[in-house]
């Protein structure tokens, strides 16, 4: 970091990703268009971010999104550091995230940051010095799980546009939904099929600012059954368990939908089936070999685009 900015002062030049929206649409298919030269010559990266440094603070588990993050920065030639557990961290001794932010930026180039509390990587990056990535706040957002699923659905279907989108399971908590509507808003004729529990639809402010505002057609139901033949996209996502005031409420929902093969007699032969992962209990493991299952090859995808991301951030040609 240079010497100015460790004076207090936030650089007003450097990008961060906090949600989604940050990105044009043109330069999130500049993203996946780097992703997929990375895919292709993957040797041309090896070096780019040698010297360079991510740091990886995650104040909640994952599991993915950490490993897919630092392995995206190993690939590039650049080394990792951070934390994945709140516990070993300063904020147990009562650390601001500002002040935490204010420190890693003496330590590392680039920061990937998940928090329970929705807008605290916005916090960090209004703090640090160097880009802020947000790997999920609360039920709020995660844009690079978004940028995840839209490499996914380019690679899948070969386009980003014309498209019936059915997001089912936790709308409600589910970040990735949230942010995954806010990004597929924004692509020509895509229609939404939300589907929920009616305790689990999906909030407000997104049927409002994201789908309504922007004229996206979108249907809500509680049946997936009916749902599924219109689908060119299924999205599941698992119930919140940790979002929830209540476990006996988590309890009667965590099972309103289970995919099982006899629910894809009615789905198009070129369906594809995403899911963020981790999956709990709404995707049988007999979904796992059907040429329709993409969220293995998703969690690869998620690395690619992630090495983009990186690149793009830290201004490396
Ligand atoms: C998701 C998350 O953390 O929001 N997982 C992920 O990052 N791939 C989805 C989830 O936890 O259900």
């Amino acid at each position: 970091m240079p010497y100015y900015f460790a004076k207090g002062r936030v650089n007003p030049m450097k990008r961060d990703l906090i949600d989604v929206t940050d990105l044009s649409v043109e330069e999130i298919d500049e993203l996946i268009a780097v992703a997929e030269d990375i895919i292709e010559h993957p040797e041309d990266y090896r070096e780019k971010c040698r010297y360079k440094k991510l740091a990886t603070l995650f104040y909640e588990p994952s599991t993915r999104t950490r490993l897919s993050f630092e392995s995206a920065m190993y690939e590039l030639g650049g080394q990792v550091l951070g934390f994945s557990d709140a516990t070993s961290s300063s904020a147990t001794k009562g650390e601001s995230v500002a002040d935490t932010a204010k420190t890693v930026s003496c330590f590392a180039d680039i920061i990937a940051m998940r928090h329970p509390k929705e807008g605290a990587p916005l916090v960090a990056s209004m703090n640090a010095s160097i880009p802020v990535i947000n790997a999920g706040d609360g039920g709020h957002h995660h844009p690079t799980q978004t940028l995840t699923d839209l490499l996914t659905i380019k690679r899948e279907k070969g386009r980003l546009d014309n498209l019936v989108i059915g997001c089912c399971g936790d709308l409600k908590f589910g970040r990735t939904v949230h942010s995954l509507i806010g990004a597929m808003s924004r692509y020509q004729n895509v229609k939404f099929v939300l589907i929920s529990p009616d305790e689990l639809r999906i909030p407000e402010s997104v049927r409002t600012d994201l789908l309504e505002r922007n004229g996206i057609e979108f249907v809500e139901t509680t049946s997936l059954e009916e749902a599924m033949p219109q689908l060119d996209i299924l999205y599941m996502t698992r119930v919140q368990r940790e979002r929830f005031f209540n476990e006996d409420d988590y309890v009667r929902l965590k099972d309103s939908y289970i995919l099982t093969p006899d629910k894809l007699n009615t789905a198009k032969w070129d369906l594809a089936i995403l899911h963020p992962l981790p999956r709990v209990n709404e995707i049988s493991i007999a979904i796992d070999s059907d040429p329709r299952a993409c969220y293995f090859r998703q969690v690869l995808n998620g690395k690619f685009i992630r090495m983009a991301l990186i690149l793009k951030l830290l201004e490396v040609e």
